[in-house]
C-alpha cells in the first residue's frame, strides 16, 4: 500500500455500511485499512490493493486493538481518521433479554467504540505535528435507536446511546489536537444486518409504514436508506470539509425520528 496517502481506519469494513464507506473513501482518494472479523464481503469487491488493505480486528479484544496501534506506528502513514462501523444487533424486548445478550451487544457496540477510538486517537495525537490540515476526524456509526426508546431493540439502543456519548466525550478531549469526533445515526438501511431477517423477501415497507404496536413512526421520505446514503455523510464528517463540526450527532433516517 502507498504509505503517503492519508489513511482511514474503518471497523466493520466488510459489512453493508462498512463496505460502502470503504468504497466511498477510496473514491475520494484516501487509503483504507479495512478492519473486520470476517473478510468475505471485501474480497468480493474490487478494491485496489495498493490503497486498501484488510486487517483482522475484533473490536472487543483489547490486546488485538492495541496491536492495531502498534501496526499504525510501524507504518508511519498519515492517518486522516477512523470510522467506527463494527456493530451487531439484538432484537428482543428488554424483559426477554438475558444479561449475556445485553453484555454481548454492549461489548461490540459500546466497548468496541471506546477501545478502538482510544487506541487510534492516541496515535493521531502523536501525529499532530505532521498534520497539515489540523482537521482530522473520527466518526462513529451509531443508530437512531440511540435517541428514542425502541420496544424491540432495548439493549441495542442502550449500547448505541453509550457509543454516541463516548464518541462526543472523546471529541471534547481531542479538539485541542485538531481531531473532530462526530456521530452518524442511521435509520433502517438495506444491509445484511436488516435483510438477513427478511427470509428472502423485500420487507422494507414495514419500517416505511411504521408500527403503532411498536410505537414506531414510519419513514416520511418513503424509503429505507441504501448503504451509500450513509457512506456519503460519513465521508463528509470525516473530511476537512466538515472542519467546524465536532461533538455532533447527525441522524440520517429519512425523517423516521426527530
Ligand atoms: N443496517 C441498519 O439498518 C443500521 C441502522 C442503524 C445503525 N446501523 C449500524 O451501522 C453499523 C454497520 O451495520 P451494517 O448494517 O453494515 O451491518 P452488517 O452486519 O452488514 O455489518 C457489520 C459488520 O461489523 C462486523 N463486526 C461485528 N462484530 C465485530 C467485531 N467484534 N469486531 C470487528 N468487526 C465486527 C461484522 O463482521 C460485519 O462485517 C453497525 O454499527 C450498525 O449497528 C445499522
Amino acid at each position: 500500500m502507498n504509505t503517503t496517502t492519508p489513511l482511514v481506519i474503518v471497523t466493520g469494513a466488510c459489512g453493508g455500511i462498512g463496505a460502502a464507506v470503504t468504497q466511498h473513501l477510496l473514491t475520494e482518494g484516501y487509503a483504507v485499512l479495512a478492519c473486520d472479523t470476517q473478510e468475505q464481503i471485501l474480497s468480493n469487491t474490487q478494491h485496489p490493493t495498493e490503497k486498501c488493505e484488510y486487517y483482522p480486528l475484533d473490536v472487543t479484544d483489547e490486546t488485538c486493538v492495541q496491536h492495531l496501534g502498534d501496526y499504525l506506528r510501524q507504518r508511519r502513514q498519515p492517518v486522516q481518521g477512523l470510522i467506527n462501523c463494527a456493530g451487531i444487533v439484538h432484537a428482543a424486548p428488554l424483559l426477554e433479554t438475558t444479561l449475556e445478550q445485553w453484555r454481548t451487544v454492549h461489548a461490540v457496540n459500546a466497548d468496541g467504540v471506546f477501545l478502538v477510538t482510544r487506541e487510534v486517537a492516541q496515535y493521531m495525537i502523536e501525529q499532530q505535528p505532521q498534520d497539515p490540515t489540523n482537521s482530522r476526524g473520527i466518526v462513529t456509526i451509531s443508530s437512531n435507536a440511540a435517541n428514542v426508546p425502541r420496544a424491540e431493540f432495548g439493549a441495542y439502543g442502550a449500547s448505541k446511546a453509550a457509543a454516541t456519548r463516548v464518541t462526543t466525550s472523546f471529541g471534547l478531549q481531542l479538539a485541542p489536537h485538531g481531531i473532530r469526533a462526530n456521530v452518524l445515526c442511521p435509520g433502517t438501511t438495506r444491509t445484511p444486518m436488516v435483510t438477513d431477517s427478511w427470509n428472502g423477501e423485500d420487507r422494507s415497507q414495514t419500517p416505511i409504514k411504521g408500527s403503532l404496536e411498536n410505537y414506531r413512526l414510519g419513514i416520511p421520505l418513503g424509503r429505507i436508506a441504501e448503504p451509500e446514503d450513509i457512506a456519503e455523510v460519513a465521508t463528509f464528517l470525516l473530511s476537512p470539509r466538515a472542519k467546524h463540526v465536532t461533538m455532533q450527532s447527525l441522524t440520517v433516517d429519512g425523517g423516521a425520528t426527530f
